[in-house]
């Protein structure tokens, strides 16, 4: 059997363990370097430290603190373990401080190495090896001893994520290292993902039975949730007894005891033969097989996905693929975060679950997945596990006080396998995380051969679809030519025209050419990617458009700067200069970001472009669209494209401002922080000269082009029914562009100007 049909989980129970190098440097990100650092040789490798948090069951902020050090991960013992020490390790880990510290070994045992003893710091040192301690491998404690940190749920500024690094996790003496479902029907053609099969846990690199004597669909629910499936079903028994009877079965587990509710197999009361028979005992027992039923993205029968119903309630924002992001629930015709208090893996399975994914992998807190910009509608969601929604589980209200967007709450979901990364690859650039783009193209006769991309009309969302399906996390370019990287021995253009929404899960779920066309075949012009973990993610603040929006007749000699800029619609151009005026309908705009990482545009300093009539610099050519449409969509007045300077003009509390536009200085907006453009300044609005009275929709779209990466792009548009009686306008309902659920959206759009659901941003 093919390993590729097999289904493999790997065991990410632990929250995903985030290492990070030694001192959180703050490393701004830029748009054209990745924040991925390349590997350093390994001799400066070994000599630096490097931190992670480990162990089970815990939050991202929490565990048993593990130390790399002589090229070797191991564990500090728990003697001497002070609030002190814990505050050193929290900032080493990226946190701002520790709340407490753990001792004998309460996030289970760690192998290898305990590196260090007697710990004693005072607690304003900047690295742990420079406190007190026995010295580096000098221990007289054992694993039972182990010391774990809690720390602040906040982030050193500027901290970055680095390598993600997997744990095993340890149960009883023995690591059950993956499980898998194994189909015992080898058909040519299997279709992924795999849903049914004899259940195997791997131990010490072979793979292993589970005796079926007492299984119950609780163990199957847990199974079903660790492959990414929703939904567990009743095998049939019969069909099995035949296969499993005559294979050579040794049965690693020969008792389960799953609540249902657990997140991995090993979370659950399990019993080991303990090496007493080579075959292990089941008695008259059969290996475990389970069968599940799959979520309507990863079913391929029409009919059944259709009833397969997907929740109207709860959706993830900003994640790189399905099944992952921040956690939106909805109420009142209005979509909202939820604050991360309590926020567990249990409850995050009940999302995850309620959207047709398997359990959850990891539960985040403090906005890791980004900021949502309108309300915060629960706190403190405690699920049992069984829940259909979490809607159903216990949950508080949101006071203003309680909870703010940077604790807003994530998940990343166990999915089922599809094997997306197998079909393309990229090579040549300077990191894993960029290069030409290659696909495996079937041939006529049956055999397989990688081949390159035509970059014509390659951009910003075929490229999120490569990144994605590499797991490389989000887009940062979209490439058309690729000659400046290393050649590959991969010379032949296999695919044209591919067009991709930027949603897909492959790129085979794209438009393409169904005859190669491309206009520069040869391989300098193969499109590539550049990928990267973090993204921005910019975000109009709506209520701050509609209390500010406005009327005003601008005489015509006091904009001919905007005119050069081309501010105004094309009647003004048969204007009888410097005569008269033209009617503005101005605003200010207030644009955060609300990402994981600087949003900076596109071109370098040396390709900005001056402007003397403003006397500033502008960094992208196309920053914003404003629009006024018509109740049917049509633009009513000419959308012009503003430029503009970027930069911070203020920030969240406790984070410092990085971009300024005066004397040529580098242009961006930080993580947490805001550019304003006041309504009174010039080109800040929409020329509605030549509008009629009647109803309309203001539009404001940031980044429309995407010519840079954002975590997401549906919360880019803007909206506000307006109302124009040909004097003044009346402005109501600002909303971003997915605030509301599709029906009250509807509604907005059928009745601009009449339309008036009290929104609070
Ligand atoms: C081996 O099996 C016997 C009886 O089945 C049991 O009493 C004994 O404890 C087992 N040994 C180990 C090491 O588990
Ligand atoms: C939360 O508010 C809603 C109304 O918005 C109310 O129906 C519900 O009972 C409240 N729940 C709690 C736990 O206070
Ligand atoms: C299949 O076709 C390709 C090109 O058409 C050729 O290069 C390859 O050798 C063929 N392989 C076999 C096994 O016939
Ligand atoms: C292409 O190059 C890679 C490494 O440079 C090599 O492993 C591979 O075998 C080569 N393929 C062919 C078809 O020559
Ligand atoms: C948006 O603007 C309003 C009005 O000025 C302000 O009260 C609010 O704090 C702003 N929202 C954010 C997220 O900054
Ligand atoms: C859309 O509405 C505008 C103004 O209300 C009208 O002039 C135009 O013909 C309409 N277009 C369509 C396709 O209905």
């Amino acid at each position: 059997m093919e390993p590729s049909h097999l289904w493999r989980c790997t065991v990410t129970l632990l929250l995903g363990v985030w290492s990070m190098s030694c001192m959180g440097q703050t490393t701004p990100s830029t748009q054209t370097t990745p924040t991925v650092k390349t590997t350093p040789p390994p001799t400066q490798q070994s000599n630096r430290l490097k931190f992670r948090l480990a162990g089970y069951p815990r939050k991202h902020n929490e565990g048993r603190v593990e130390v790399f050090y002589k090229g070797e991960w191991g564990t500090i013992c728990d003697d001497d373990f002070s609030l002190f020490n814990a505050h050193v390790l929290c900032r080493q880990l990226g946190f701002v401080s520790a709340t407490g510290w753990t001792h004998s070994a309460k996030y289970g045992k760690g192998t290898g190495k305990i590196w260090l003893d007697n710990v004693q710091c005072t607690g304003s040192e900047t690295s742990i090896s420079v406190c007190k301690s026995r010295g580096w491998g000098n221990s007289d404690c054992t694993h039972d001893e182990d010391a774990g940190v809690v720390c602040k749920d906040e982030r050193l500024p500027g901290y970055v994520d680095t390598d993600n690094v997997i744990e095993h996790l340890q149960v009883d003496e023995y690591h059950i290292e993956e499980v898998r479902l194994r189909p015992v029907v080898t058909t040519a053609k299997r279709r992924l993902p795999v849903t049914e099969g004899v259940v195997e846990v791997r131990y010490k690199n072979t793979w292993a039975q589970v005796c079926d004597r007492g299984w119950t669909p609780k163990n199957s629910r847990v199974i079903c949730g660790m492959m990414g499936f929703p939904h567990e079903r009743k095998v049939n028994k019969n069909f099995y007894r035949l296969y499993t009877e005559r294979q050579k079965n040794h049965f690693l587990v020969h008792s389960v005891a799953c609540l249902g509710t657990e997140v991995h197999l090993a979370a659950c009361p399990l019993q080991f033969n303990k090496g007493n028979s080579t075959e292990g005992s089941c008695e008259d027992g059969l290996p475990a097989v389970v069968s599940c039923i799959a979520g309507p993205l990863y079913t391929h029968n029409a009919a059944l996905r259709k009833k397969l119903k997907v929740s109207k309630t709860v959706r993830l924002k900003g994640g790189t693929h399905a099944g992952e992001g921040r956690v939106e629930v909805m109420k009142g015709g209005v979509w909202g975060t939820v604050c991360d208090d309590r926020w567990n893996l249990q409850t995050a399975s009940v999302v995850c679950r309620e959207l047709g994914f398997g359990s959850a992998k990891e539960a985040l807190t403090g906005a890791r997945m980004g900021q949502g910009m309108g309300p915060i509608h629960m706190n403190e969601v405690q699920c049992a596990g069984t829940e259909r929604s979490i809607w159903g589980c216990h949950f508080k209200n949101i006071t203003e006080e309680d909870c703010q967007h940077t604790e807003d709450a994530s998940v990343r979901c166990n999915t089922p396998y599809m094997a997306y990364e197998k079909a393309v690859r990229i090579g040549g650039g300077r990191s894993r995380y960029e290069g030409r783009v290659e696909v495996l193209q079937a041939l006529p006769n049956g055999t397989q051969r990688w081949g390159l991309l035509c970059g014509d009309g390659w951009g910003t969302p075929e490229a999120m679809v490569v990144c994605r399906q590499l797991g490389l996390g989000y887009a940062n370019h979209g490439l058309k030519e690729t000659w400046y990287w290393d050649g590959s021995n991969v010379t032949d253009m296999v695919w044209s025209g591919v067009k991709c929404t930027g949603n897909e899960m492959s790129l085979s779920q794209c438009q393409r050419h169904k005859v190669f066309n491309c206009q520069k075949s040869s391989a300098r012009f193969a499109a590539g990617v550049i990928c990267s973990e973090t993204a921005s993610d910019l975000v109009l603040n709506a209520t701050l458009v509609q209390q500010t929006t406005y009327i005003e007749d601008r005489p015509l000699h006091m904009l001919y700067c905007a005119a050069e800029e081309d501010c105004l619609s094309k009647t003004a151009a048969q204007a009888n200069w410097p005569y008269g005026h033209r009617r503005l309908l101005r605003f200010s705009s207030q644009i955060h970001n609300v990402g994981r990482a600087d949003f900076r545009p596109r071109l370098g300093r040396h390709s900005w472009v001056w402007h003397a009539c403003h006397g500033h610099y502008h960094s992208m050519d196309i920053f914003t669209h404003y629009d006024l449409l018509s109740t049917n969509g049509t633009k009513m007045a000419e959308g012009h494209k503003a430029s503009f300077c970027l930069e911070d003009s203020e920030c969240q509390e406790g984070i410092s401002k990085r971009y300024e536009c005066a004397n040529f200085g580098e242009q961006g907006i930080t993580v947490g922080c805001w550019d304003l453009y006041r309504h009174d300044i010039d080109c800040q609005w929409i020329d509605i000269t030549d509008v009629k009275p009647g109803n309309y929709i203001l539009q404001v779209v940031i980044n429309p082009n995407q010519e840079v990466s954002e975590m997401d792009y549906t919360n880019n548009a803007m909206k506000c029914s307006c109302k124009y009686d040909g004097h003044r306008i009346w402005v109501h309902s600002c909303h971003i562009g997915d605030a509301f659920s599709e029906e009250v959206e509807r509604k907005f759009e059928k009745y601009p100007g009449q339309f008036n659901n009290q929104i609070t941003n």
